[in-house]
């Protein structure tokens, strides 16, 4: 089996899908791995440490994608790489589709099995692929946060942890799953008022036993969540549905009546987004301003910390990888239901119920 590895294109992106240590591991189980030149030096990850690991290297996309029985890759493929799948290849990587029609059809049209990160399941109902990112976006989702609340950048000035004698900021997190629990996490941990909500009570009790008051938990309904946005410095979006578009929990009347300055992480933005006045933003120009709140929505946020985030993301694909060398893509998703849980295109359909209902088309 031959695995593609091409350097990502989206803006901003500093991930590679393999690390030196992964190829080695794959090429030991009887992979060729073919690497494009600087797929990893966003990351610290040298050509050289590929060759070292057994790697071909090429300076043609074109010939990683043309080559490749699995292009393993981390973001969803973008309109410049569409001519570059190959009719009935496999592809590993996180695709989003319940926000991306236009690339569920392309990978219709050209019959790509496509295996999505974002929807491989673990037998305790968990998504370990997905589950590194979360942690990384969520943790992030204070900083930046806090960053975009400085003055400078337009924000209201508040200072999240306050110091003696005035009011810490405010941090509402809606959401208290992977993402949302860290950001709580990173937001309790420098001092801020923290209020979580979820639908999901265990989670929230969870998060009242670690925390034993310190965090405020809350059921996700609409009063409450009006009630607390209008409260809000600092608004987190942290929902997920799995595989379908991400509700709209926070209405676009929700975010008028926030403080002017005030900002809105929706780090569910890779999914749709779960706040009414929330669009895709980029790394390049992370935020926008609506009813003068400071709105950020980058989808490929763990970009940021593209070291920490390739190995994070790449530790937790590699029993995959390993069990698609060794027993082929075909008999993996055959005898892995977590990894066929992945599928979500094959043979010109979407064969994911969520996605399909999302984009309105099957094939
Ligand atoms: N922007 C980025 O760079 C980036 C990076 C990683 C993950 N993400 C995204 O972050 C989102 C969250 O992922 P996760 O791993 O934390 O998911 P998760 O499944 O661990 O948590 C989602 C939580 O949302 C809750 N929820 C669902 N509907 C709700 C509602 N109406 N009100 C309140 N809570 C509700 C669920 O009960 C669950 O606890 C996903 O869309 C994921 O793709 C984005």
């Amino acid at each position: 089996m031959i695995i593609g590895v091409p350097r990502e294109i989206k803006i901003g992106e500093t991930r590679v899908s393999m690390t030196p240590s992964l190829c080695r591991r794959a090429v030991s189980l009887g992979a060729r791995v073919l690497v494009e030149k600087s797929a990893g030096s966003s990351a610290g990850f040298l050509d050289a440490e590929y060759r070292a690991a057994g790697a071909t290297l090429t300076s043609s996309a074109e010939k990683v994608w043309r080559s490749a029985d699995l292009v393993l890759k981390v973001k969803e493929p973008l309109p410049a790489e569409y001519s570059l799948m190959q009719k009935g290849q496999a592809l590993f990587t996180y695709l989003h589709l319940a926000a991306g029609a236009g690339l569920a059809k392309e990978l219709c049209q050209r019959r790509i099995l496509g295996i999505a990160y974002e929807t491989v399941e673990g037998g305790d109902g968990s998504y370990p692929l997905l589950k590194p990112m979360s942690h990384i976006a969520g943790r992030l989702s204070i900083q930046i946060g806090a960053y975009f609340l400085q003055t400078q950048y337009g924000g209201s000035g508040v200072l999240l942890g306050g110091i003696p004698g005035t009011a810490p900021g405010h941090v509402v997190v809606v959401g208290a799953g992977n993402a949302g629990a860290h950001a709580v996490r990173m937001a309790a941990g420098i001092g801020a008022r923290v209020t979580v909500l979820d639908l999901d009570m265990r989670k929230l009790e969870n998060l009242d036993q670690e925390y034993r008051g310190k965090v405020i938990t809350l059921m996700s309904n609409p009063a409450n969540i009006e009630a607390e946005v209008a409260a809000a410095d600092l608004l987190i979006g942290a929902v997920l549905i799995p595989a379908a578009k991400a509700p709209i929990v926070v209405t676009q009347k929700m975010v008028g009546q926030m403080r002017p300055g005030s900002t809105i992480v929706d780090i569910a933005i890779d999914q749709g987004g779960c706040i009414a006045t929330i669009r895709p933003t980029s790394h390049k120009e992370p935020v926008y301003r609506h009813h003068g709140v400071i709105h950020y929505a980058v989808p490929n946020m763990p970009a940021l910390v593209g070291r920490t985030s390739t190995i994070g993301l790449t530790q937790a694909t590699e029993p995959y990888v390993a069990m698609i060398v060794q027993k082929g893509v075909e008999r993996a998703i055959q005898e892995h239901p977590g990894l066929a849980a992945g599928v979500n295109t094959r043979d010109g359909h979407i064969i994911n119920d969520e996605v399909v209902k999302a984009v309105g088309f099957d094939s």
